[in-house]
């Protein structure tokens, strides 16, 4: 399942974000790369001093803190810190999976959703869609600036080449109290139905019997 978040940050958090890393430094991404990744990723990413990644890391927990969309597809549980990279034109980043085990030794975490942010309008900068692979064929993403996409980490994605422009983006990895993709798709659109449902017929006992096998459905699958 591959959802799209609109309006995922707020223009002041975007704000932020812009004054934060128009003063940062970037380095070469293939420092953060697995091995096989290194090999097909051109990219730069944010080597902010912890002042800056506290603030930014600040921003991005509290939008996704307060979004009912993002918590509903991806029932979080524990996630790494968050990359912030950029593209100039020639960069890309081809076909990988994200490293299934993430977070430095003693707090290391699985990664079952992978998430983009994306922090500049798409007609800023030419190419730079994110292409997943999904299995009704390939999706290509490029969304408005604060607007997020969520993906299964275990999905074959890439990056197109930038070819104008600059593309910016946050990244996160985040593993859900669900593991599998199949039963958290599942239990977002029982969750969908459940909302619609609380909100216009709030006493009727149908209402009560979704509610109820949505709680039972988590409670089934979800380990902590
Ligand atoms: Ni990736």
């Amino acid at each position: 399942m591959l959802v799209e978040i609109e309006g995922f940050l707020q223009q002041a958090q975007l704000n932020k974000i812009d004054e934060v890393l128009s003063q940062a430094n970037f380095v070469d991404g293939k420092l953060t790369a697995g091995k096989a990744a290194q090999r097909v990723k051109n990219n730069q990413e944010l080597n902010g001093e912890p002042k800056q990644m506290e603030l930014l890391i600040r921003i991005l927990t509290s939008a996704m803190a307060h979004n009912a969309t993002f918590r509903s597809a991806v029932l979080p549980y524990r996630m790494a810190d968050p990359i912030f990279a950029r593209y100039q034109p020639g960069m890309t980043y081809g076909k990988h999976v994200d490293d299934p085990l993430m977070g430095l030794s003693g707090q290391r975490f699985r990664s079952d959703v992978s998430m983009t942010i994306f922090l500049r309008d798409p007609d800023t900068y030419e190419g730079g869609e994110l292409v997943v692979r999904t299995t009704f064929g390939e999706k290509r993403v490029k969304l408005k600036a604060g607007s997020a996409v969520i993906y299964p980490s275990s999905s074959l994605h890439q990056v197109a080449e930038v070819s104008g422009g600059e593309r910016l983006v946050a990244l996160a990895w985040i593993q859900s109290y669900v593991r599998d993709p199949a039963q958290r798709e599942l239990l977002y659109e029982l969750d969908l139905a459940r909302e619609h449902l609380l909100a216009t017929a709030a006493d009727d006992e149908t209402t009560g019997l979704v509610d109820k096998s949505y709680a039972n459905l988590l409670r089934m699958w979800a380990d902590v």
